[in-house]
């Protein structure tokens, strides 16, 4: 039988993603192994969740390192020692150093809470309901040298309502960002997608556009039809 998929996670933050991994490894739903879970803040609330776990931690401080790429080359170098076979950027509220993106040797993915290549960065909620979208979600994208930019691999969408707030967009949004973690990490799990230099690989071919989230928290090729759309 095959080892399960070593992944670590970077966090910055409350860790609403990484315990939702946790809490799917633990109901069985995700046949990976939690290596390691990395920060740029020791502090962060993501960390606790990483030590309650008993999952291997790190931590270090910018004020350690002269500058941003010695900092990355400090936490990339850390995850080298741990063997990814995948990492997980989830909430790591930090722009890496392309040339440290560039010098990953293991697949790296984010969670960004926009249907990108809409509204990469930060403020999405705000930025969808200013613009008067009537769809917004979550991607999950390979991570390249360039902010939010990497090939999409996965979204799923949530309608947005006369009325909203960013923090109920928030709100609603959250536990699909979740199911599509999941559902996307899975994949990985199974050998089913893959980061290659020519694109996303899904099923042995190129994956021309993002996977979308159904309501069972399954992975489509097909979009299902959104009502109202
Ligand atoms: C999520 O919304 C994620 O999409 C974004 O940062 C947030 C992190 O939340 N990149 P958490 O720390 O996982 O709760």
């Amino acid at each position: 039988m095959s080892r399960p998929l070593r992944v670590a996670v970077l966090v910055s933050g409350r860790g609403s993603n990484l315990q939702a991994l946790i809490d799917a490894c633990e109901r069985g739903a995700l046949p990976i192994e939690l290596i390691a879970v990395g920060s740029n803040r020791a502090r962060c609330k993501a960390l606790t969740i990483a030590r309650g776990a008993g999952i291997a931690n790190f931590a270090f401080d910018t004020a350690d390192f002269p500058d941003r790429a010695s900092f990355d080359r400090a936490v990339f170098s850390a995850l080298d020692d741990v063997k990814p076979d995948l990492v997980i950027l989830a909430g790591y509220m930090r722009i890496i150093d392309d040339g440290v993106v560039a010098s990953a040797r293991w697949p790296m993915i984010n969670i960004h809470p926009s249907l990108l290549p809409l509204y990469p960065g930060l403020d999405t909620h705000a930025r969808a309901l200013a613009a008067g979208d009537r769809w917004h979600g979550a991607s999950v994208h390979a991570v390249i040298p360039a902010l939010d930019a990497g090939p999409v691999i996965a979204q799923v969408r949530v309608a947005l309502h006369e009325g909203d707030t960013p923090d109920a967009v928030a709100q609603r949004l959250l536990p699909r960002e979740h199911a599509l973690l999941i559902a996307t990490v899975n994949l990985f799990a199974q050998g089913r997608v893959t980061i290659t230099p020519a694109g996303i690989q899904f099923d042995g071919r190129r994956l021309a556009a993002p996977l979308l989230l159904d309501d069972n928290d399954e992975l489509h090729l097909e979009p299902p039809v959104p009502t109202g759309f």
